[in-house]
Order: C-alpha cells, then structure tokens, then sequence
C-alpha cells in the first residue's frame, strides 16, 4: 500500500462537477462521471469594477473550464447520462461552444457527436475544436434557432440523443456554477449578472442558488440581471427576433429555447432583462482585458457591458456584493477581439524593427 506524503494530505484534486456534486444533482444513481475535470474555476476579484461601483465584484471566470467555456458542466452531466443509457452518438445546435465542449466531451466517452451550425457564424476557434474533436459539422443556411428545430428533429426520429439545454440533465450540470460561487464567497451575492441567449445558463444558476437557499447554504438568492445583445434581445423586448443579429456570435438568438424558466428566474430574483450594444460588448471585453487581466469573448463580455451601462444610467451597487460571470475564453474568437481593437482607433502591432537592443529601446520609447 502507497501512502500520500504528509504534506500533500490535505490537498485535494478537484474531481469535476458530478463527483464534487453529485448528491446535489438530480441524475439516475450510479452513472458514471465523464468528466474533463470541469468547473472548480476560479472567482476573480475585480479591483477595476470594484472601484467604480463601490461594491464587492468578482468574475466567475469560466473561460478556465476544459474547452474554454461554462458548457463543460452541463455537458459532463449530459454526456454521462446518455453514455450510461447506451447512446451511440450525441446532436446539438450551437452557435459554437456547446458544439466544441460536446464534441470533446463525446471524444472522451467514445460517442459520434453532431454538430448542426449556423453558416459562417461560428468563431474560428470553437470550429477548430469541433472539428479536432472529431463531430460532423453540419452548417445550415439559416440562425441557431433553426439548427436547433433540426437538432430536435434528428433526435426524435432517429438514434441520436440530443443534448442541448432543453436536455434538463445539462441544467444540472450547470447549476454547479451557483453552488461553487456560494462555497466560495460563504453566502450568495446580492447581484449575480451574466450574458443570455438561449437562456439555459441564468435558468440553471437559479435553480443552483433555490437550491442552495432551500437547503439552507445560503441565507438567499441574488437579484438575477440578464444581458443580451441589442440585435438579439427577445427577452428584453418580449418577442422573437427572427433575424437575431450581433457580432457577440455566441448569443445571436432570437427564440430561446429556455425563455420561461428565465422568465422565471427574472420575477422571482426581482431582475430584469437589458440589452447593450455591440459596441458596448467590444468594449467592456477591452476594458476588461487592459484592467483585470481577464480576456473573455465578446459574448462573455455582455454582463460587463451591463454593469457599466447601469452605473452610467445611475444604478448604484454601493456596498453590496455582485458576481458577474464572464462564459467563456477570448482565444476562441480572436479576429472579432482584434477587430474591435482596430476600431477603437487604436493601433495593432505594427512596429518591426532589427534583432538590436537600441533598436528595441528606441521602438519602445525607452531611448
Ligand atoms: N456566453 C457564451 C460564451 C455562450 O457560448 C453562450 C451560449 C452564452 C453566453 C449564453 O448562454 O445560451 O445559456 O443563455 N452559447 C450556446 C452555444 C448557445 O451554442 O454555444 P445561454
């Protein structure tokens, strides 16, 4: 028998989100984890947005999930359910990163995944991974909202099992998120802000912090406040959009599909739905990245852009505690960063210069 050294004992490797969680978790006793190690990612203290608010704020920072965004933890949950069902392969519709975190996922349990995509809409990134990964792309001439009217087509007639948020399985995975922030900070925040589109991801962090709540984890539940792109507002306007359009790709949708259960969440937080422009987007994802370190996509950076579009319009958050969390990486869509960049009237790196020290110095205004 191996015995740990003393001074490892009391560390713990973080086992991802079934096993961290799994009593909590509403899936059939006994599946078996597949698991990439998922959540357990880290709450970073903002000095920036602390500073200006005059309140606590953290980023959740999911980017640092295994293929880069918040999906990782409802897909564990999906995927381990449809594997120990006996699916063969797996289907989804997505604007991008469910796509690369099911098919890694799906590479990890031996099962065909299928991706449906709209054309021309989906961050180089999120592709390469998808592909890598080893799905079948498919991309369909039209938004997200038909590829997941075919997604759930494909399932119901024929042997694929389809695992996008409308599969609850993926809300239980997701709901961790909310557990993770309560562990953390010992009680809820009093805000919890975060980007929408297909609505899964706000349902599934109130179902966490109900949960937590009931339970008695946490004295209460935050004020829920949902961002979305201002060409791809439904939840603010209260209709569909039928031609969703943002360059935030991941959150061009115009029909979500868990719309209720964030209405839900909305009425029961006391939150609220606002939209912010594109530009807004873009820059709030630079601010953050020069201020905090914390490069996210352009969609991740929609809860940003809301938080400093309330302050400007008067919102205070003094004294209180807010959690915004920012989905996923900014490596997954670097042309649109980049873009945002240039447009901003800012230079790109453009200074070349000879392998000479005084050169450099000269080139870096140092001389
Ligand atoms: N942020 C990112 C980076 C996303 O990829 C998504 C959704 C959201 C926010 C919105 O989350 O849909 O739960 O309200 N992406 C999905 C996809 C639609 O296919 O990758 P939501």
């Amino acid at each position: 028998m191996t015995t740990t050294p003393p001074a490892l004992q009391h560390r713990h490797q973080w086992r991802g989100v079934i096993e961290e969680y799994r009593s909590l978790l509403e899936i059939p006793a006994g599946t078996p984890a597949i698991t990439l190690r998922e959540g357990g990612t880290p709450l970073v203290h903002s000095e920036w947005l602390s500073g200006l608010t005059r309140a606590e704020v953290w980023l959740k920072v999911e980017g640092d999930n295994p293929t880069g965004s918040f999906k990782d933890r409802g897909m564990t949950a999906a995927i381990s359910v449809a594997k120990h069902a006996g699916a063969q392969a797996v289907v989804c519709a997505s604007t991008g990163n469910t796509s690369a975190s099911m098919a890694a996922y799906a590479a990890k349990a031996g099962l065909k995944p299928l991706v449906l995509v709209p054309e021309g809409k989906i961050a180089a990134g999120k592709m390469a991974q998808a592909i890598l990964h080893g799905a079948q792309v498919i991309m369909v001439r039209g938004n997200f909202d038909d590829c997941l009217m075919l997604a759930k087509g494909l399932a119901w007639e024929y042997p694929v099992a389809l695992v996008n948020s409308v599969n609850p399985v993926r809300l239980e995975g997701q709901k961790t998120a909310a557990f993770e922030i309560v562990d953390f900070l010992g009680d809820a925040p009093d805000y919890h802000l975060l980007p929408v589109g297909n609505a899964g991801n706000i349902s599934a962090y109130w179902l966490g912090f109900s949960q937590y709540a009931q339970l008695g984890l946490a004295t209460k539940t935050p004020i829920m406040r949902g961002f979305q792109a201002e060409g791809a507002a439904p939840l603010v306007t209260g209709e569909p959009f039928p031609d969703p359009e943002t360059r935030a790709t991941a959150i061009r949708i115009g029909n979500p599909a868990s719309w209720k259960l964030a209405e839900a969440a909305r009425n029961e937080s006391g939150g609220s739905f606002q939209s912010v422009t594109d530009d807004q987007i873009l820059s709030a994802q630079r601010d953050l990245a020069a201020h905090d370190g914390v490069f996210v996509e352009p969609a991740s950076a929609a809860g940003i852009a809301g938080l400093l579009q309330e302050l400007a319009g008067g919102e205070s958050y003094a004294g209180s505690t807010v959690v915004v969390t920012v989905t996923g990486h900014g490596l997954k869509d670097t042309a649109t960063a980049l873009e945002g960049f240039a447009s901003s009237g800012q230079s790109l790196v453009d200074t070349v210069i000879d392998a000479d020290v005084t050169a450099a110095a000269v080139a870096a205004g140092l001389a």
